[in-house]
């Protein structure tokens, strides 16, 4: 294949080359002009196009049990509508309940996704239950492939873990070269803030946000990475959303420590406003932490800028408002937490481009290299380079489009992003060599994603 007159676009710089792919990978990089190639290569159109590694969303949870329910995009219908978006790998968390093993917990999302994804996965665990067991568990997890493990300082009775417990797997975590990821928010004081919410009757989706202050981030991101200090740990920051955790992240970082983060579309774009809707749609915008008011996303994007962000993943985690979202009318914390985001998530980025926030090189490090370096998959990902996967987007940066529930493919009853207006649209999406989206339709196959087994962290200071 030959993708012929575009500008590829690396986190490095643009280049006005040709890429030849051969089989699954890219086999080399030639400046337009300097040689011809042999007709035997199918050739792409790429003119006015930008030819952009394909994105990786390091953050998404497909068919997750939570809320007393389940995240209902499925391995299937959550990657085809990613790769719609020109997102070509996913990273998504396989989930030890309490009581059982990481291993265990493992098998069960090989399960769910193999065979099933439309393109490259791999996973990161969700470590629940801290234990002498899951401690040497976690080194069985990094021979699988699995070199990351979420914890909770949020949802007691859930996910939650204690300082204690964290400290245990950051220790571990510091002998291996695991990252640990922090869902950073101080759930003990936010379940007595919705216990005394709900005693006065407040309960609509608003208060989902107001029980959830920024100071409650704050402080738990700066317990994060006093915790990982002492344990000598690398600690990645999950779906930041207040400028108070950004602080606490950018003087960890001034200071050398290895600490990085990730924020999502929906906290550059969306605000407490949202939910505050009437009659209940608020709901729709329930995620943790919650949305923030807009000098929250004024501090992030500029966190995007200086690197102290140096991530955008989506935290994909769709429940319909029908019969989901609806289960906590009358009682907020019944509301299931998440948004729905993983099509959008390069097109609503390039809107920062569109908009002068980021340049077009820092769209494509923080939604595909920094990402690939992060989570061990560099350079096989995130890099148009020879001897790379063929994941490949090739970007129209004037199409204009709108979102809406009407045209996406998650497999949502609503979009978070309804009616807004985009400039840029993907053209085509190249998975491993092979077209899974041009045209306007999907030309892949669930099965056609391998499972990607990750090496440690190789972002490091
Ligand atoms: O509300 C959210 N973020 N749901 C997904 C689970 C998590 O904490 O990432
Ligand atoms: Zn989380
Ligand atoms: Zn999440």
């Amino acid at each position: 294949m030959l993708i012929k007159g575009g500008t590829v676009v690396t986190a490095e710089g643009t280049l006005e080359a040709d890429v030849v792919v051969e089989g699954e990978k890219i086999a080399a990089l030639i400046a337009r002009g300097a040689a011809t190639i042999g007709s035997a290569y199918e050739t792409i159109d790429a003119t006015d196009m930008y030819v952009i590694p394909g994105g990786i969303d390091a953050h998404t949870h497909m068919e997750m049990p939570f809320g007393g329910t389940f995240s209902v995009d499925t391995f299937e219908t959550g990657t085809k509508a990613a790769a719609w978006g020109g997102t070509t790998t996913i990273i998504d968390f396989a989930v030890q309940a309490k009581g059982t093993s990481l291993l265990a917990a493992l098998d069960k999302w090989h399960e769910k996704a193999d065979g099933n994804c439309a393109i490259d996965y791999g996973f990161h665990m969700i470590v629940s239950d801290v234990n002498d067991g899951t401690l040497k568990e976690m080194d069985a997890c990094i021979a699988a492939g699995i070199s990351s493990f979420k914890m909770f300082m949020a949802y007691p009775g859930v996910f939650y873990s204690t300082d204690g417990e964290i400290l245990r797997a950051m220790q571990q975590a510091s002998r291996t070269g695991a990252t640990i990821m922090m869902h950073a928010e101080n759930g003990i004081a936010i379940d007595e803030l919705v216990a005394q919410a709900v005693a006065a009757g407040r309960t609509d989706p608003v208060q989902h946000g107001l029980t959830r202050p920024p100071e409650l981030e704050g402080e738990a991101t700066s317990r994060a990475i006093t915790l990982a200090k002492v344990a000598d740990c690398p600690l990645y920051i999950v779906h930041l959303s207040a400028s108070h955790a950004l602080t606490a992240v950018a003087a960890a970082r001034d200071a050398g420590q290895n600490v990085f983060a990730e924020t999502c579309p929906q906290y550059l774009y969306l605000s407490l406003d949202d939910l505050a809707r009437p009659d209940f749609e608020g709901a729709k915008f329930v995620a943790s932490p919650p949305l923030r008011t807009p000098d929250h996303a004024a501090a992030l994007w500029r966190g995007l800028r200086t690197n102290d962000l140096a991530v955008v993943s989506t935290d994909h985690c769709p429940f319909c408002f029908k019969e989901q979202k609806e289960r906590g009318r009358g009682h907020v914390s019944k509301i299931p937490n998440g948004i729905p985001g993983v099509e959008h998530r390069m097109d609503l980025l390039h809107q920062g481009v569109v908009a002068g926030e980021i340049t077009l090189e820092r769209w494509v490090e923080t939604c595909s290299t920094t990402p690939a370096r992060m989570f061990g998959l560099y350079p096989r990902k995130g890099v148009i380079a020879p001897g790379a996967d063929a994941d490949i987007v090739i970007y129209d940066p004037v199409a204009t489009q709108t979102i809406s529930v009407a045209t996406h493919h998650m497999n949502v009853d609503y979009s978070a992003y309804e009616g807004m207006p985009i400039t840029g649209k993907v053209a085509m999406t190249i998975s491993r060599g092979q077209v899974v989206v041009a045209d306007g339709e999907f030309t892949g196959s669930a099965g056609h994603g391998a499972f990607l087994a990750r090496d440690l962290n190789q972002y490091l200071v």
